[in-house]
């Protein structure tokens, strides 16, 4: 078998099982958009994708161990670098279309992007996003956090509490035969009603086997339309909610970091999950 075979033998080896195909045609004959086959991970590569994920979890609980009031940036890519690298896996921002550092390290009116550096301190009463991309065996998985330093006020706190709430209502909505629409509605519905906006240019992405993947996941969205979520793909929920208005701007010197347009601030929580046949199954623990 040449390389390229190989890849593709699962096809084969490793088929989508009749009732799911059936059911995506019965899909496809109702006019929903339908994901392509490679877009259905198949068992071998959803355990890489689980051991890949398991590891990136493993770096954001290191960095929870060791974040702390007056540490740089740069320090936090340093500890995602090391024990990514100590687990035989590897940083998938590191260079990505260009991207300097490791990892992503978001501050209070940074939306996501943010660049690890040595002259950026995190100050008691921030918040910031830790977003790690890990690839282990070629296979993803990406996930983020809000960390809180020190003491923060009542209403960043609440802040990072809502949208990691914003989440949650994601994953419930994260069902299979749904579709993506459902979750940045139910995302949305709730953001809205807490008195904040949802950003748009930036979403979920189906992950597992490349870093970005269809479909994308939008959170904000109408109810019952774009992709119908099937047994077997493997996506990031993502939401960046802000205090302020939904606009966004993006850093004209580094060309990477998103900030709010008004200042106000923004958080951010990101898991990968796998559809399953009754729900879904968090990668990312
Ligand atoms: N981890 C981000 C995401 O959730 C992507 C970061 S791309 C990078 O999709 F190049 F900035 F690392
Ligand atoms: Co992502
Ligand atoms: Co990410």
């Amino acid at each position: 078998m040449t390389e390229e075979e190989l890849k593709l033998s699962y096809f084969k080896t490793e088929p989508i099982p009749a009732s799911i195909l059936e059911r995506m045609e019965e899909c496809r004959r109702k006019g929903m958009l339908v994901p392509d086959e490679t877009l259905i991970k198949r068992p071998s590569q959803i355990a890489g994708i689980r051991e890949a994920s398991r590891i990136n979890a493993a770096v954001l609980d290191e960095v929870a161990g060791k974040i702390h009031v007056g540490m740089t940036t740069q320090e936090i890519d340093d500890i995602v670098q090391e024990f990514t690298h100590a687990q035989g896996a590897i940083c998938a921002p590191y260079q990505f279309e260009g991207f300097p550092k490791s990892v992503c390290t978001s501050i209070n009116n940074e939306v996501c992007h943010g660049i690890p550096a040595r002259h950026r301190k995190l100050h008691e009463g921030d918040i910031i996003n830790v977003d790690a991309t890990t690839i282990y065996k070629g296979y993803y998985g990406d996930a983020s956090r809000m960390f809180m330093i020190g003491k923060c006020t009542d209403a960043r706190r609440k802040l990072v509490e809502e949208t990691k709430k914003c989440l949650e209502i994601g994953l419930e909505a994260a069902k299979p035969w749904n579709t993506v629409g459902d979750i940045g509605a139910a995302i949305s519905k709730y953001a809205r009603s807490k008195g904040y906006s949802v950003v748009r240019e930036l979403g979920g992405h189906g992950v597992g086997v490349d870093f970005h993947e269809d479909p994308f996941v939008a959170h904000e969205a109408r109810a019952h339309t774009g992709m119908v979520l099937v047994p077997g793909m493997v996506i990031t929920i993502e939401p960046m909610i802000n205090a302020g208005r939904a606009g966004v701007v993006i850093d004209p010197y580094n060309g990477w970091t998103i900030y709010t347009r008004d200042g106000s601030d923004s958080a951010q929580w990101e898991h990968t999950i796998l559809i399953t046949e009754t729900g879904n199954e968090i990668l990312s623990y």
